[in-house]
C-alpha cells in the first residue's frame, strides 16, 4: 500500500482529517436513477471510456504533410466514440461538431453524449485582456462579465467546457504562466477565481450558454521552483494552505464542477497522483462534487517523474488518487479494465468516477439536448456582437496601468501634434491577443496604430516606424526611428514581449525588454523628445534605462481584440486609467521571486540609513520599482482622516477602519483604495503586509469619498503550525493605502 496515514499527514493536519467522515463524498451523494441505470448497463470498457479524453483529431488536422495519416487517426477516433470508449474531445471549435456528437448519440450502444472542451481563458473569437491584465482592473465583476461573454461565444461554437480559470498564484515572474492567472496575491486571486467561475457557468449549468469551468491547475503549480515551467514544487504546508489552495476553494464555492490536476509534484508527490490533494482535500474536506481531469498527459508523466514504473502503474496511481479523467494519455481506457479485473481498482471507485462525469453531463443538459452548443444560427448571431466588442474595449482599457506620468505628459492632445509611433508592437495583427488565444478572430482585432489614428483629428500626423524586431535589430531600423522621432513632437514607443514569451513552457531567465528593443528605446529617448512607453507584457518586467526612465509608462499587457481603441482611449484621455498592478515590478530580474507580501526576516532592510548586513542584494534594495497595487491616474488622490472605531478588536467583535479620499486633481477618476494588515507577533512569522480588502471608487474632481472597511477576527487568521486557521491576540498594523507600499497607518490589538 503506497499511501498510508503518513501521506495524509504530509499535506493535512491530522486533526483536520480525524474529524471527517470516511468517504463522505460517496456516502452523501443522492443517486440519480437515470445515471444509475446507465452505470448498471455499462461494460467496464465503457466506464473507462467515460474517463478518457482526447484532443479532437477528427476536425483538427495537424499541419501534416501526410493527410492519409490524419484520415486514419480521425477514423480510429470515430471508432472509439462508436465503441463508447471516449467521453469527449477538446481543442477544436465550431458548431459543426454535430456529426461527431451524432456518432456518440446514435451509434454508440448507450447513446451517451460527448462533452466538448477547449482552453478558453480570455475569450474565444473575441479576445479580452489576458487574465493577469484583467486582474489589474481590480474589478472581479468585470472578469465575470468577460467570462460570461466568452461563454456565450463558446457555447455558440460547439463547446460545453473550458479549461479555465487558471487560478494559480504566481509569485515568480520568470514563470510564463503568470499571464494566465490573477497575479501574486491570494485575496485578489480568490475574488477573480470565483468571479470567473460565475461568469463562465452563469446561474445554472443547464442554461444553453453555460460553460463548465475548470479551475486549474490543482495544485500549487505557481510555486514551481525558480519559475521554471513544469519544475518541482517544494513548499511548506502553510504556504500551500494559505497561498495556493484558497483560490481553488473560492472557485469551488462559486460552483465550479470540474478541476484539473497539475503537472508538478509537491514535496515529492506528483499532484496528479496525490490522494491527499485529489481526494482528501477536494472531496472529503471540501465536498467537491465535480470531477477531476488530469492535465494533458499528466498521467503518463508520472513515469517520467519517477513515481510510477510504467503506464499501468501510472493509471492506477492517478485513478486511485482521485483523478477521475485522463486527458490525452489514453492510459485509463487501456488499463482500468484490467486493473478492475485484477482487483487493484475497485469497481465501486470506477463507478464513482463515472457517476461524477455523467452527473456533470446531465447537469449541463446534454442528455436532454446532446446538440446544445451546436446551432450554426447561434454561431452566426452570438459571436463578436456589438455588446461583446464594446465589452472587449471596456475591459481592455480598465486593465491598463499607468506607472509613471512625468509632468503630466499624458493624456496627449488629439490634434495639433505630430506623433511618432515606434516599435515592433506599433502595428500588425500579431501579438495583440497573448497566450491561449488560438481561436481568436485576428481579422477583427485592432492594433495600436489603427486605434490611435481613429482617435486623432488628423490621422496623417501619426507616423509609424518599426525600429527593430521583437528580438533582433533590423537594418537601418534605429536610424529611421530616430529620424522620425526628430521630426515629431511626441514619441509613443510600443515595446515588450511577444505573445509566445508567456504562457505554457515560456519561462524566462531575464524578465527584461529584449536587448534590440532596449537599444531602440535608448536611441529614441536620447533625441530629447517626450516619450510614452506602451509596454506589452505577460508578466511583471524588470525595466531598465530608457524604458524605465521614459516620461510616461503604461502597462498594456496583451489587451486582446480591442487593443488599439483601448490604448487610444487612455493615451488621448477619453478614459482615465484606473488599473493597479496585480504583480510587483522588481528593480532587477535577479530579485525574483519578489512579491509584496514577503516575510520580514530577522534583518529587515532599513528605510534609509545604513544597509549593511540587512536583507537585500548588493546594490539593490529589497523593494520593488513598482509594487503590487501601484497605479496612477490622470488626477491625484489624497488620503487622510484614517480612523479606527476602537483601538481594540474584541474576539467576536468588529472594528471599522475608515479614511477619506479626496480627488485633488482636475479630472474625475477612479481610485483603488486598499486595506492591508500586518500581524506583529505570531506563533508563525507573518508577511510584512497582506491585502484584506479594497474598494474601487469613482470620485469626481474636487470631491471626497469616505471608505469604511469592517474587520473581524477572520481577517486576522492564518494557518498555524497545526494547519488549522487561527487568530492570535496581539497587535496589528493596518494601512489604508493606494498601493502595497506607503499609505495611512495605524494599529490595534486583538483581545481574547
Ligand atoms: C496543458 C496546460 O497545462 C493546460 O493548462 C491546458 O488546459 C491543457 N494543456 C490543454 O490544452
Amino acid at each position: 500500500m503506497r499511501f498510508h496515514f503518513n501521506a495524509v499527514a504530509r499535506l493535512c493536519a491530522v486533526s483536520i482529517l480525524a474529524s471527517l467522515p470516511v468517504a463522505s463524498s460517496h456516502a452523501q451523494q443522492t443517486l440519480d436513477p437515470e445515471i444509475e441505470s446507465l452505470i448498471a448497463r455499462m461494460t467496464v470498457e465503457e466506464k473507462a471510456g467515460q474517463l478518457t479524453l482526447y484532443s479532437d483529431a477528427i476536425r483538427l488536422s495537424p499541419p501534416d504533410v501526410n493527410p492519409e495519416t490524419h484520415e486514419r487517426t480521425a477514423k480510429l477516433m470515430l471508432e472509439e466514440i462508436r465503441a463508447g470508449r471516449l467521453t469527449g474531445l477538446f481543442q477544436a471549435v465550431g458548431a459543426n461538431v454535430r456529426d461527431i456528437q451524432k456518432v456518440a448519440v446514435e451509434q454508440s450502444r448507450l447513446h451517451i453524449p460527448l462533452i466538448f472542451g477547449a482552453d478558453v481563458l480570455h475569450g474565444l473569437r473575441t479576445i479580452f485582456p489576458i487574465p493577469l491584465g484583467e486582474a489589474a482592473s481590480f474589478e472581479p465583476e468585470l472578469a465575470q462579465r468577460t467570462a460570461r461573454a466568452a461563454a456565450i461565444e463558446s457555447t455558440a461554437s460547439g463547446l460545453h467546457w473550458t479549461y479555465a480559470p487558471m487560478v494559480d498564484i504566481a509569485r515568480d515572474q520568470r514563470w510564463g504562466r503568470v499571464a494566465e492567472g490573477a497575479g501574486e496575491d491570494v485575496y485578489l486571486g480568490s475574488l477573480f477565481a470565483a468571479a470567473r467561475v460565475r461568469g463562465f457557468q452563469g446561474s445554472s449549468l443547464a442554461m444553453p450558454d453555460s460553460l463548465l469551468a475548470t479551475p486549474k491547475h490543482f495544485a500549487a503549480y505557481g510555486a514551481v521552483s525558480g519559475g521554471l515551467e513544469y519544475n518541482t514544487v517544494d513548499i511548506s504546508l502553510q504556504s500551500l494552505w494559505e497561498t495556493h489552495l484558497p483560490p481553488f476553494k473560492a472557485a469551488f464555492d462559486a460552483g465550479a464542477l470540474s478541476t484539473m490536476s497539475s503537472f508538478n509534484e509537491i514535496n515529492g508527490v506528483p499532484a496528479s497522483a496525490d490522494p491527499v490533494l485529489q481526494t482528501q482535500i477536494l472531496r472529503d474536506m471540501w465536498h467537491f462534487k465535480g470531477f477531476v481531469v488530469s492535465d494533458y498527459t499528466a498521467v503518463e508523466e508520472l513515469v517520467a517523474h519517477g513515481f510510477a514504473a510504467d503506464g499501468r502503474e501510472a493509471a492506477k496511481l492517478a485513478f486511485l488518487a482521485g483523478v477521475d479523467m485522463s486527458m490525452q494519455s489514453g492510459l485509463y481506457v487501456k488499463y482500468l479494465p484490467e486493473l478492475v479485473a485484477s482487483g487493484e481498482v475497485p469497481m465501486t471507485r470506477l463507478d464513482a468516477s463515472v457517476r461524477r462525469v455523467l452527473a456533470v453531463k446531465k447537469a449541463m443538459g446534454l442528455f436532454k439536448d446532446p446538440y446544445r452548443s451546436m446551432d450554426p444560427k447561434r454561431e452566426q448571431r452570438d459571436i463578436g456582437t456589438r455588446e461583446i466588442i464594446a465589452l472587449a474595449r471596456e475591459s481592455a482599457r480598465r486593465s491598463i496601468v499607468l506607472l509613471r506620468n512625468e509632468k503630466d505628459l499624458l493624456p496627449l492632445p488629439k490634434s495639433g501634434k505630430r506623433i511618432a509611433l515606434i516599435g515592433p508592437f506599433a502595428q500588425g495583427q500579431d501579438n495583440l491577443f497573448g497566450p491561449w488565444s488560438m481561436f481568436g478572430d485576428r481579422n477583427r482585432a485592432v492594433d495600436v496604430a489603427s486605434g490611435m489614428r481613429a482617435a486623432m483629428a488628423d490621422p496623417k500626423l501619426l507616423r509609424v516606424v518599426e525600429g527593430c524586431d521583437i528580438e533582433g535589430p533590423i537594418t537601418g531600423g534605429i536610424e529611421a526611428a530616430v529620424s522620425v522621432a526628430h521630426e515629431s513632437d511626441i514619441v509613443v514607443l510600443a515595446l515588450g514581449e511577444s505573445q509566445n514569451m508567456s504562457g505554457e513552457a515560456q519561462s524566462r531567465t531575464q524578465i527584461v525588454i529584449p536587448p534590440a528593443q532596449q537599444a531602440l528605446a535608448e536611441a529614441v529617448l536620447a533625441t530629447g523628445k517626450p516619450v510614452v512607453v506602451l509596454l506589452r507584457n505577460g508578466r511583471a518586467l524588470a525595466l531598465e534605462g530608457a524604458v524605465r526612465d521614459a516620461n510616461a509608462l503604461l502597462v498594456t499587457w496583451f489587451l486582446g481584440s480591442q487593443t488599439g481603441p483601448a490604448i487610444a482611449d487612455v493615451l488621448f484621455g477619453d478614459f482615465n486609467p484606473s488599473g493597479r498592478l496585480p504583480v510587483s515590478f522588481p528593480f532587477e530580474a535577479g530579485q525574483q521571486p519578489w512579491f509584496y507580501n514577503h516575510k520580514r526576516t530577522g534583518r529587515p532592510e532599513l528605510v534609509g540609513g545604513v544597509q549593511e548586513f540587512k536583507t537585500r542584494y548588493r546594490g539593490t534594495g529589497n523593494a520593488a520599482l513598482y509594487p503590487f497595487g501601484h497605479g496612477l491616474s490622470f488626477t491625484s488622490f489624497h488620503y487622510d482622516k484614517l480612523a479606527l472605531s476602537a483601538k481594540e478588536l474584541a474576539w467576536n467583535g468588529e472594528l471599522k477602519v475608515r479614511a477619506r479620499i479626496t480627488n485633488t486633481g482636475k479630472r474625475d477618476g477612479e481610485e483603488v483604495v486598499q486595506l492591508y494588515l500586518h500581524d506583529r507577533v505570531a506563533s508563525l512569522t507573518r508577511p510584512v503586509r497582506e491585502l484584506k480588502g479594497f474598494r474601487k471608487l469613482f470620485i469626481p474632481a474636487g470631491a471626497s469619498a469616505d471608505v469604511e472597511f469592517t474587520l473581524t477576527r477572520a481577517d486576522l487568521e492564518f494557518i498555524g503550525a497545526d494547519l488549522q486557521r487561527r487568530a492570535e491576540p496581539g497587535e496589528f498594523d493596518v494601512w489604508i493605502a493606494p498601493s502595497s507600499a506607503g499609505g495611512l497607518h495605524d494599529s490595534f490589538t486583538l483581545d481574547r
